[in-house]
This record gives structure tokens, C-alpha cells and sequence, in this order.
């Protein structure tokens, strides 16, 4: 196959950016920012510079608020010091001709006293503990239960909003390109999309309509600051990871994707299938052609995709785009691999949170080892 033919390297116009391929790398989490103040730093610019030749950079997930951080030394971006770093950060990528949006993200219940402020219990729709779910509050703190969160209040749910608002407009600040929801994998507004964790009896919970409320209020808060060409969303309408389960995804998701596509945002992204845990075997098919009905716009696809895969449902008109998350952990050069068919290197779980460089910045590109 000639480069010209290879769907992967078709440029493709997602909202207002246009990206030279279509190999994207998924929000990855890899708790290395600075202590204290959660703040990107150099090691961090490193390694998203040399990232810069994917299609898109959907930054790690970062957290809008103290509040909404779940997990030791994942970075934020509501203070000074943080949008500067992260200022450095989209420099860095946009110098290496690349681009780069930031995940928006609150953890709702997954968290811990240890990480919130004022030692409070972590807020969520409703009470219910994420049975099994886990999470890590230092370096050295291993793998620690998540206690029964607290219900938000009615009077809560607008400083939510602002919570977001105020991420998006900083995120702006910090130079990015756009952002990206997180309303998946089991944090805040998943936990308010799904009837696992959502059981409230008032506007925000209950009915599906009202169980999409205040995730609709985010986007809506999201896109004034950004405009639609510049904003998505990330689902995982049948992902297990954080003790998560929706009654009817096909119901939920569907309805959700409608009314996005009424905002007019540019993308969303499913996580179809996850290594961290899926109600179904395989790709959600019913699922994904719900969503794909009721969204006009970009269909992303996330979860365990090969190249191969990734070509062949591009080709077959069932993804627009792919994410790919483990493998450009260990590939910075993922893109340049794919594109001469060059081998892969294989990725070290034991590095992907915290720790120093190794792991993180030092993997091999094509042309050799880092300095
Ligand atoms: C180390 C690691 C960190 C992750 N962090 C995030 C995150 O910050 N936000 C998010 O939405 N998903 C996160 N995920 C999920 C990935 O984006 C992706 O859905 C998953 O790895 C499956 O894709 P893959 O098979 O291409 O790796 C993370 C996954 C891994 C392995």
C-alpha cells in the first residue's frame, strides 16, 4: 500500500482544526506533575513534544477545581501556576507543528478525603459507594479504597458548571486548541449520565432526561467559552472500570449523543472497549450505531485498536477517527511507525503512574533513544 492510499494519513477536518492523520492519542493520565500545586512541568513538555506527530494530542485528564482531583499528582488547571505550565506544554507541541486539547475532568466520587479539601468526603449524584474502586493518594500509599461519597445538592449543581467553565476559559489561556468533556470511565458526569450511580428524585436525576442535565449544562457552559468547532465529549457507555453500569446504554447514549449534536460540538469519542473493563465482549455495536444516528458530526473510536482494525472500520465507514492510548505510551513516533509499518515497542505497565522519566520520556522513536 502507498502512503497515499493508507486511509490513516488521510488529513481530515475535525471542527475547526485540520489534522494530517488519523492516528489521535487518547487522554492518558500519567501523574508526573509537580508537588505541591499540581503543575505541568518539564518533563511533562517532553514528553507531549515528542508526541506532537499524532493527529490530535487529547491531553491527559486535568482536574477543573480541587475538588475535582481523585488521584495523587494529576495536574489541574484553575490555578496560575498550572496554566502556565501547561502554557509551555501546548508551545512545545505547536512548535513540532502539532495539536493538542485538554481533557476537562472531575472525579466526582472517585477520590478520597486525603485528596479533597478540607479532608471532605468526595462528591458524587448520590451516596453510593463505587464497590471495588480504587484509587492512590501518594507515592507511597499503594492502592486504597474509595469511601461513600456525599450527594451534591440542588444548590451545588451550578458551581459545577462554573467549575467547568472556568477550566475551559483557562484551557484557552493555556493555549490549547480546544477541549475535550471527560464524561466517561466512571467520573463526575458519567456517574450523573448512568442509572448505576445516579438515584436522585430531583431535576438531575431519575428520568434519562434529567440524568443528562447536568452533563448537557457542562457542554453548553464549555462551548460559549470555546464555540462548538472546538469542543467534544468522551463516553464509555458500556465500560465496567469504576463500577460503573448503565440499565439501557443504547437508551442513554443515544439521547445523549442527539442532544449534543444539537450544540453542534465537533467530535465524541467512545471508548468502545477497554482493557480497564467492558459489560460486553467486543465492540458495542448497538451502542456505537446509536450514537452514530443521533451525531452528525466526528464519531471517535477508542479502545484496544491495532492499526489494521483501525483502517479497516474507517474504511468501512464505522469510525471517522481512532484514538490510540497504550500504544503511544511506548511509540512516540506512533504515527511514523504506522506509516512505514515499522515494529512496535511494547509498553511497561509498571511506569504508567507517577515516577520520574523512565516510562515516560525515554521510549525509543524510530531514529533512536532519547538524549
Ligand atoms: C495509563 C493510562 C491512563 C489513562 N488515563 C485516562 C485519562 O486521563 N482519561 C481518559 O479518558 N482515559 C484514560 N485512559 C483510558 C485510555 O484513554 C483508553 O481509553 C484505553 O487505554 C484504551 O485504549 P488503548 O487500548 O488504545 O490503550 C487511560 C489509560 C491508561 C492505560
Amino acid at each position: 500500500m502507498t502512503e497515499q492510499d493508507d486511509i490513516l494519513f488521510k488529513p481530515f477536518v475535525l471542527g475547526d482544526l485540520t489534522l494530517p492523520n488519523r492516528v489521535l492519542m487518547a487522554p492518558l493520565t500519567r501523574s508526573r506533575a509537580t508537588q505541591p500545586g499540581d503543575i505541568p512541568n518539564d518533563m511533562n513538555v517532553e514528553y507531549y513534544r515528542q508526541r506532537a506527530g499524532a493527529g490530535l494530542i487529547i491531553s491527559e485528564a486535568t482536574q477543573v477545581s480541587p475538588q475535582g482531583k481523585g488521584y495523587a499528582f494529576t495536574p489541574g488547571i484553575y490555578s496560575e501556576a498550572q496554566i502556565d505550565g501547561w502554557r509551555r506544554v501546548t508551545d512545545a507541541v505547536h512548535e513540532e507543528g502539532g495539536r493538542i486539547i485538554l481533557q476537562l475532568w472531575h472525579v466526582g466520587r472517585i477520590s478520597h478525603p486525603d485528596l479533597q479539601p478540607d479532608g471532605n468526603a468526595p462528591v458524587a449524584p448520590s451516596a453510593i459507594k463505587p464497590e471495588g474502586a480504587e484509587t492512590y493518594v501518594s507515592a507511597d500509599s499503594g492502592m486504597v479504597q474509595i469511601p461513600t461519597p456525599r450527594a451534591l445538592t440542588l444548590e451545588e449543581m451550578p458551581d459545577i458548571v462554573e467549575q467547568f467553565r472556568q477550566g475551559a476559559k483557562n484551557a484557552k489561556r493555556a493555549g490549547f486548541d480546544g477541549v475535550e468533556v471527560h464524561a466517561a470511565n466512571g467520573y463526575l458526569l458519567d456517574q450523573f449520565l448512568r442509572s448505576c450511580s445516579n438515584h436522585r428524585d430531583d431535576a438531575y436525576g431519575g428520568s434519562l432526561d434529567n440524568r443528562l442535565r447536568l452533563p448537557l449544562a457542562v457542554v453548553e457552559a464549555v462551548v460559549e467559552v470555546w464555540g462548538a468547532d472546538r469542543v467534544g465529549v468522551r463516553v464509555s457507555p458500556t465500560g465496567s472500570f469504576n463500577a460503573m453500569e448503565d440499565a439501557d446504554p443504547v437508551a442513554t447514549f443515544g439521547a445523549f449523543a442527539r442532544r449534543l449534536d444539537a450544540f453542534g460540538i465537533a467530535f465524541i469519542e467512545v471508548v468502545e472497549d477497554s482493557f480497564q473493563g467492558n459489560h460486553v465482549s467486543g465492540r458495542p455495536d448497538a451502542v456505537i450505531e446509536a450514537i452514530q444516528k443521533g451525531f452528525s458530526r466526528a464519531y471517535i473510536a477508542n479502545g484496544d485498536y491495532t492499526a489494521d482494525e483501525a483502517r479497516e472500520r474507517m474504511a468501512a465507514g464505522k469510525t471517522d477517527l481512532v484514538t490510540f492510548g497504550r500504544p503511544f505510551i511506548a511509540n512516540p513516533d506512533l504515527p511514523e511507525r504506522l506509516r512505514v509499518g515499522a515494529q512496535l515497542n511494547e509498553w511497561d505497565e509498571s511506569t504508567f503512574y507517577g515516577g520520574d522519566e523512565r516510562g515516560y520520556t525515554d521510549y525509543s522513536t524510530l531514529a533512536g533513544a532519547p538524549d
